[in-house]
């Protein structure tokens, strides 16, 4: 078991396949990309299958999220969502990508077994989409939503960042769209975890605020708390529901105490936190030969090591140097 010194256990398994991505989110990375890491120092299909059979069979991991990047991008993703849904105990697979290239590969990916996708959409206008995600491609993004709801890898969620001036006054509409096409919506406090280091707490468009807009439209009501568990999205029921809402408070209304999450980079590192300040290198260990009990047992003590919170409100609080693109979303 995966448990940290404040009782917590780590449960959710989230890996990132790559952090290289075809879009260019301005609350994510500079417009000309980033130093992506050589392939040489990623894992193969073969070592991102090994680490979640341990975490599955050794360690109690139940549910297995693929990231990137953008995870979409790398091939064998069909091949490494079948060989985890082979796994036994069968974990939960999903899958969080910006959708694109989702339209061809929906169908593949439910037939291996895939459970569901998050997929991010920002914006219901092509134009604002361009600006933000620097490249032209809000159509392929809407094609992905619809060919994953089809594929049947459901529910279908829809992640939506708002940033003050840029989009956020498309609350309303957002919700409104996503409740028509059946898709569930969560919006998303932007987190200090973009490469640029832009971040700051007046830029953010809080919790409070997205509820407030929101409240302009709809008559939303809290869903039961014990359906929460520890998923970082507060529920809101629509106009009575059935659909519902999400908001992820993540800075504002912070979720660290019931979390359950331990991630997996693209090159093989342990991070126990999406802000932590150390990681445990579990590729070179790997390639150095240790048998799956010594992989196991580095694990253990990583997540052992896991801080009470993000810590975003400290004083002394410092930004991770890896950004989420290279943490996995
Ligand atoms: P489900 O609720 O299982 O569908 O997934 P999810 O919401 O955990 O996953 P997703 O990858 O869609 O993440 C959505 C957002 O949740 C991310 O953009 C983050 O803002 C936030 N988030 C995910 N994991 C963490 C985490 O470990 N810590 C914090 N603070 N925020 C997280
Ligand atoms: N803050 C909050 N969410 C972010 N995402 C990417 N960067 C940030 C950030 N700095 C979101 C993406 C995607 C999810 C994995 O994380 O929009 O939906
Ligand atoms: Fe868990 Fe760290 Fe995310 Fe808080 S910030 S929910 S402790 S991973």
């Amino acid at each position: 078991m995966l448990r940290d010194s404040f009782g917590r256990v780590a449960t959710d398994l989230r890996v990132s396949l790559t952090d290289k991505c075809n879009l260019r989110c301005t609350y994510c990375m500079p417009p000309e990309g980033l130093d992506w890491l050589p392939n040489a120092q990623l894992l193969t299909a073969d070592e991102i299958v090994r680490l979640v059979t341990i975490g599955v069979e050794r360690l109690g991991i139940t549910e297995v999220r693929y990231t990137g990047g953008e995870p979409l991008i790398r091939r064998e993703l069909a091949d490494i969502v079948a060989r985890t849904t082979a796994l036994r105990p069968k974990p939960q697979v999903s899958l969080t990508t910006n959708g694109i290239g989702l339209a061809r590969l929906a169908g593949a990916l439910a037939e291996a077994g895939l459970d569901r996708v998050n997929v991010s959409l920002d914006t219901l206008d092509p134009d604002t989409f361009k600006r933000l995600a620097h490249r032209d491609r809000h159509a392929d993004v809407v094609a992905g939503l619809a060919a994953a709801a089809e594929a049947g890898l459901r529910p279908v969620k829809v992640n939506a960042v708002l940033m003050r001036g840029f989009n956020d006054h498309e609350a309303v509409p957002l919700l409104r769209w996503c409740l028509d096409q059946g898709y569930e919506l969560r919006f998303i406090e932007q987190m200090p975890l973009d490469a640029q280091h832009g971040w700051t707490r007046e830029g953010m468009v809080t919790a409070d605020e997205i509820l407030e807009r929101l409240s302009t439209a709809f008559d939303l009501t809290p869903d039961d708390p014990k359906a929460r568990g520890s998923a970082p999205a507060e529920r809101f029921l629509v106009d009575g529901g059935p659909a519902r809402v999400g908001v992820i408070g993540s800075v504002t209304r912070p979720f660290c105490g019931s979390c359950d999450r331990v991630r997996l980079t693209a090159d093989g590192q342990v991070r126990n936190c999406l802000f932590a300040t150390e990681e445990s290198d579990l590729k070179t260990a790997m390639r150095d030969g240790a048998s799956d009990e010594e992989l196991a047992e580095r694990w253990k003590a990583a997540v052992a090591r896991k801080r009470a919170g993000h810590g975003i409100d400290d004083p002394s609080f410092l930004q991770p140097s890896r950004p989420m693109s290279a943490i996995g979303g």
